[in-house]
């Protein structure tokens, strides 16, 4: 059952092609998940971050550990995965932005990587939305602990949430996106924030990082692709990998 809705919303998606090349990843046997994890949880603790703070971000969620495999209006979910704290550090850093009035929003937040980043910026507030349960309650356990001071709980705010019926607040946003979902999400996710900016005009910038479904932010009267520091000076992404590199779009008044 669980399979038939995978495959019937990669279908939809993705389509049928890409739905047949990903076969054998959408139906990995317990041998070849098990392979799958290892790398990655070998690939994703590179950078220290899990070992420097105590918490629990590196490695893949998928399947049944993931929760949801597919949203309840019948859309494909990603499992989690996460990327390095320098490729977080480098698409913020880009913005160039006095984020201290502005909001933080990741959704498809994971566990929580990149809001504990996000929360030695000087943003207002923290928010973090995932559709599957148990991210977010590694994500309530990793921000709870993370840091020399702590993050205030006040600052945050985690939610289990279909990023599509997320309302923005009335706030400048940086809004944090990680190949969270399909394109079909994603056009909902930006007409709600394209609608909210327009009853409230505010600054407001999306971070794309590994951004696979550009159209919706592309065909966007309100959104400018804005240059990185990636784009502006290569080397300073020598050696990131390209799933960690982020297309940036900001919208003003800035
Ligand atoms: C690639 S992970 C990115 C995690 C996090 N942003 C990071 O960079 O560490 C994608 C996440 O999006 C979540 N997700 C997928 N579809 C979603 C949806 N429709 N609404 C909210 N979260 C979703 C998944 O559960 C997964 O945790």
């Amino acid at each position: 059952m669980r399979t038939l809705s995978l495959l019937t919303a990669s279908v939809r998606d993705l389509g049928l092609a890409a739905t047949a090349d990903q076969l054998p990843g959408l139906l990995l046997t317990p041998l070849a998940m098990r392979r799958l994890k290892r790398r990655k949880l070998a690939e994703l603790s590179r950078d220290g971050f899990d070992a420097a703070h105590g918490t629990d971000t590196a490695g893949i969620l998928v399947g049944r550990e993931l929760g949801p495999c597919v949203t309840r209006a019948g859309h494909l979910v990603i499992p989690y995965e996460t990327t390095s704290e320098a490729a977080i550090r480098l698409a913020l850093d880009g913005l160039g932005a006095d984020f201290s009035r502005a909001v933080f929003v990741d959704l498809g937040c994971g566990k929580g990587k990149p809001l504990m980043v996000a929360s030695t910026y000087p943003f207002r507030r923290l928010i973090g939305v995932d559709v599957s349960p148990a991210c977010i309650e590694v994500a309530r356990r990793n921000v709870a602990g993370y840091g020399p001071d702590r993050i205030d709980p006040a600052r945050v705010e985690l939610r289990v949430q279909d990023a599509a019926d997320f309302a923005f607040p009335d706030e400048p946003l940086v809004v944090y996106l990680y190949n969270p979902f399909p394109g079909a999400v994603l056009d909902r996710v930006v007409a709600n924030l394209e609608a909210s900016l327009r009853e409230s005009p505010r600054p407001a910038a999306v971070v794309y990082v590994n951004p696979h479904a550009l159209s919706a932010l592309r065909r966007s009267d309100l959104f400018e692709r804005a240059r990185t520091i990636a784009d502006r000076m290569p080397l300073a992404a020598e050696g990131m990998p390209r799933h960690e590199r982020a297309a940036v779009f900001v919208a003003g008044p800035g």
